[in-house]
């Protein structure tokens, strides 16, 4: 039988994003070497990031969105340092890549692992899961605006940051939640705006949520203001199966989410294509964290999950839900790193997953 050859594009970046890539694609490569020749992985790795800003004067190549064209999909760290400041290396990066490619869904999962402290009292704490669906392309983080409108004047100075909302990139955010949901244990999706306070953009949200939830009769549609839905996060989690949010508000909701499971350091997500035009990125939800970066102690489980996440996208699904066993049997046994109360380095818990693949089988 011919070996299946993926094509990898990896994008470690800063700071800790480098030390949970390396983990990763150890993982990664043990995987291969198991697959007993049914398929490999070809890895190409761009040292694109804020130490290249600083010798290039950009993030990355000029050609960099083209280039990740060729790959099936992109392996990505995370991006930021002291030194470049963070719009820029932001949209020079990340969001040039996610936006150039027109990766529209962000998956971001919120897993309650075993034996991770709980930072939730809830008496189901261990049954909780829920998924975040954020939109990608457009909302808040649609970079129009402006800065220095002529006559203002030093100590006058006026900013506009607009947020873009189209029916189309509504539209196929919602379905893709509504699509997820059908897929889940609980067929449940709740969409989040702030359509009280924001008028246009998210009362055309919340529009398009309530035509479309009528062609999925067989999932529940309940809607919510983001300010409610954080404190729902906390108080009644267990109703949360899918939740789909503009750009912004997921980013926030995310964070609150992982904290919650225990760590940033845990949460994995994907920046899809559902069309499968381009490469779809798949990333930990945190950033650099450059106060623990250079110790070897950064958590590699939201690296090694969203590991998991794409080789389920690229069809390895065994092999995805295999890792996610590992993952967990490993924090069952308390090997974990120190921001989840754990005593042990990034490469302690790497070697343990990998450890832990063969146990889980
Ligand atoms: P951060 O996620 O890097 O760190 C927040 C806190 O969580 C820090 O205390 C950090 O030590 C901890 N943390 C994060 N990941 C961890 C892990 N894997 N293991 C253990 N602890 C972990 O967010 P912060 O500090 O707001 O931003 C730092 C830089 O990262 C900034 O330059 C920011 O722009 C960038 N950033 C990049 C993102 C990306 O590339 N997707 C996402 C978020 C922030
Ligand atoms: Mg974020």
């Amino acid at each position: 039988e011919e070996t299946k050859t993926f094509r990898l594009a990896v994008i470690p970046g800063d700071g800790i994003g480098k030390e949970v890539i390396a983990a990763g694609l150890q993982v990664l490569d043990h995987i291969a070497e198991e697959s007993g020749g049914r398929f490999a992985f070809e890895k190409d790795t761009f040292p694109w990031g804020c130490e290249y800003y600083l010798e290039h004067g950009k993030m990355m190549d000029e050609d960099g969105v083209e280039k990740m064209k060729g790959y099936d999909a992109i392996y990505f760290g995370a991006v930021g340092f002291p030194g470049v400041p963070d719009h820029v290396s932001l949209w020079g990066l990340r969001l040039a890549i996610c936006q150039g490619l027109d990766q529209w869904a962000n998956v971001r999962p919120i897993e309650f692992l075993p034996g991770v402290p709980r930072r939730l009292n809830h008496p189901d704490v261990d049954t909780l899961n829920w998924v975040l669906v954020r939109e990608n392309s457009e909302g808040e983080y649609s970079g129009i605006g402006g800065r220095n409108f002529a006559g203002r004047g030093p100590g006058k100075e006026v900013a506009v940051q607009s947020a873009l909302f189209t029916e189309h990139g509504c539209e196929r955010i919602i379905r893709f939640a509504f699509e997820l949901a059908r897929t889940r244990k609980r067929k449940r999706v709740l969409s989040v705006t702030k359509s009280n306070a924001q008028q246009y953009g998210m009362v055309l949200w919340d529009e398009v949520f309530a035509r479309v939830s009528k062609e999925y009769p067989d999932v529940e549609a309940e809607q919510g203001l983001v300010d409610a839905v954080a404190a729902h996060f906390v108080l009644r989690p267990e109703e949360l199966e899918v939740v789909v949010a503009s750009n912004l508000f997921a980013d926030i909701l995310s964070d609150l989410g992982s904290a919650l499971a225990g760590s940033l350091g845990l949460a994995p997500s994907a920046n899809l294509d559902p069309e499968r035009k381009a490469p779809s990125m798949f990333e930990s939800v945190h950033g650099s964290a450059p106060d623990i970066a250079g110790q070897g102690i950064a958590n590699p489980i939201g690296s090694i999950a969203s590991a998991a996440m794409m080789l389920s996208h690229l069809g390895l699904e065994e092999e995805a839900e295999q890792l996610n066993r590992a993952i967990a049997e490993t924090t069952r046994q308390g090997i974990m790193t120190r921001d989840i109360g754990g005593t042990h380095d990034t490469a302690g818990v790497t070697e343990a997953i990998i450890r832990n693949l063969a146990a889980v089988k």
